[in-house]
This record gives structure tokens, C-alpha cells and sequence, in this order.
């Protein structure tokens, strides 16, 4: 699929995807968010994909939020309109890909784009990332699901400092609160992204996405976790990749998985 706010690229089983608005230091316009849908309901029916890892294009910006000039006019209702979308097409429907998405943070990951990193499964952070929610500076609060995911990674207490003073925190601040799983240089982003979803790709994938259902079942207030769990852990008996996993333990060999 040919995009034009975003750079697509498969190797081997990694989708790469690269938001490319860089002189608008990739900000999420109606656009991109429409063609991150696409690009990722694509993904995670494509079996030739195994995992994705989203980034930024150039070396200022993972992405430096919404597209303020889209909003500027808007009322209540178009304001409702647009976070309903984007929780339902882009940022709720990463969250809950059947396929792990890694965001790799390669510079400023502001508002939209700190809740894109959020929505992902796993972050890694440049050490020259700068992240932050500033919604408020602009007499609004974050709307991509902000509010929610960053209190579930870091906490009541810091998310409201966060979100109140509008401040940005750098890498290893970002580490300290377990809002990234890992920092490293700027060479060495993509190489640590890849290779946590090379060991992730060795599993067994209906076991991958069976973990991902059940765990961001904890923190949904609709869902019982321990019910999900039970649910999605019997599921994982009837594949061919338990029974493949097994055997492969059984003669001390290493599994083969077919996704089945
Ligand atoms: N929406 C729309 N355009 C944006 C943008 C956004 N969220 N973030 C940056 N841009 C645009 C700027 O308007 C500028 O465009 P121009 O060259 O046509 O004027 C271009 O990207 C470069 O940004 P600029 O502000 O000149 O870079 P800087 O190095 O001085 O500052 C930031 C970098 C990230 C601190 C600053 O761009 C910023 O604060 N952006 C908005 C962050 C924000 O509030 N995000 C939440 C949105 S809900």
C-alpha cells in the first residue's frame, strides 16, 4: 500500500512504518491518523507480518502531537468527534492488535504522539527523546487516551504532575517512571527494537496475542482479567503451536511455530 504521510517497509516479518511529516515534525493530521488505520488493520491481518515497530521520520520528531492547526476552529461536538475516532481507528486499535507494536522514539513524542507511543506495546527512547502531554497549554487535555494510559504506566500522582505542568521529561526520566522500557543512542534505536521483536517473533504468535488480550484486560474496568485469562490460557490448548511447543520440549529441540 502506497501512503503519503507514511514510509512502509517489510523486513523479513518486522513492518516498519515511519510517520513523514517531518517538517510539521510528523503531527498527526487527519491524514495519517486515516492512513495509521489502514496501515495497521493491514498489519494485523497480513500473515506475512509478525510484528511492526512505528517511528518518526528524520531526527527531531517521533511525532509532536495532534495537528493543531486542524482543531484550531473546532466546537464541542466536533472536539467529541475527534477523540472518538481516534480512540476507536488508531489508538485503542493498537493497544489491541493481535500482533506486538513497538514504538521506537526518536525524538520529541508530545501529546498525540506520547499517546501513540503509549497505545503501542512496548516503548525504547533515543536518549535525546523528549516526552510530555501540553494539551493544557493549549486549554485543552490530552484526548488520544492520555489521561488514561499514562496514569496506568507511571501513576496517579506523576500522570496529574505531568499532565498539569505540561512538562516535557527527558529519557531517563521517562525510564525512571517505566513510562520506556529501554533507552539507548540514536544509532542503536531500531537495532534494540529489532531485536526484542526478533526474540518476541520466536514465540508461539496465538500465545503473543493471547497475552496482549489478557493482559490490557487488566486495566479495562468492563472486563473481568482473571476471566479473560482463564479464557484466552484454554484458547491457547487448541492450537497447533501448544502442541508444536510442547513436543519441541519434550525432545529438547527448539519450536517451530506456525501461528495455527
Ligand atoms: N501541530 C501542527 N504543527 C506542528 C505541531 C503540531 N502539534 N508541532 C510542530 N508543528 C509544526 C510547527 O508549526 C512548525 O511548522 P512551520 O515551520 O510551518 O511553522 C514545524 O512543525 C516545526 O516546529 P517548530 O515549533 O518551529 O519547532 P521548534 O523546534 O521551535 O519546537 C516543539 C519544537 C516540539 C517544542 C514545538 O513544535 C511544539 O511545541 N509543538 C507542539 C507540541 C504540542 O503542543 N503538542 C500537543 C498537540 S495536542
Amino acid at each position: 500500500m502506497i501512503f503519503q504521510n507514511l514510509l512502509t517497509a517489510r523486513k523479513d516479518r518486522i513492518l516498519y512504518v515511519t510517520i513523514n511529516r517531518e517538517s510539521k515534525l510528523n503531527a498527526l493530521n487527519k491524514l495519517t491518523l486515516a492512513e495509521l488505520h489502514a496501515c495497521m488493520y493491514n498489519a494485523f491481518s497480513d500473515p506475512q507480518v509478525g510484528g511492526i515497530i512505528v517511528t518518526g521520520a528524520g531526527t527531531k520528531a517521533f511525532v509532536a502531537g495532534a495537528d493543531i492547526s486542524e482543531f484550531a476552529e473546532f466546537d464541542i461536538d466536533q472536539g467529541r468527534e475527534l477523540a472518538h475516532e481516534g480512540h476507536t481507528k488508531v489508538f485503542d486499535m493498537i493497544e489491541n492488535g493481535n500482533k506486538p507494536v513497538i514504538a521506537a522514539i526518536n525524538g520529541f513524542a508530545l501529546g498525540g504522539g506520547l499517546e501513540l507511543a503509549m497505545a503501542c506495546h512496548i516503548r525504547i527512547a533515543a536518549d535525546t527523546a523528549r516526552m510530555g502531554l501540553p494539551e493544557v497549554t493549549l486549554g485543552i487535555i490530552p484526548g488520544y487516551g492520555g489521561t488514561q494510559r499514562l496514569t496506568q504506566l507511571v501513576g496517579k500522582g506523576k500522570a496529574l504532575e505531568m499532565i498539569m505542568t505540561a512538562d516535557m521529561i527527558n529519557a531517563s526520566e521517562a525510564l525512571t517512571l517505566g513510562l520506556v522500557n529501554h533507552v539507548v543512542a540514536p544509532d542503536q534505536l531500531l537495532i534494540k527494537a529489532e531485536e526484542i521483536l526478533n526474540k518476541i517473533l520466536l514465540r508461539a504468535p496465538l500465545a503473543i496475542a493471547s497475552a496482549i488480550t489478557a493482559i490490557n484486560a487488566s486495566v479495562r474496568n468492563d472486563q473481568n482479567g482473571f476471566e479473560v485469562e482463564i479464557n484466552e490460557f484454554s484458547k491457547c490448548f487448541g492450537t497447533d503451536d501448544f502442541k508444536a511447543g510442547v513436543l519441541a520440549f519434550m525432545n529438547k529441540q527448539n519450536a517451530h511455530f506456525t501461528g495455527k
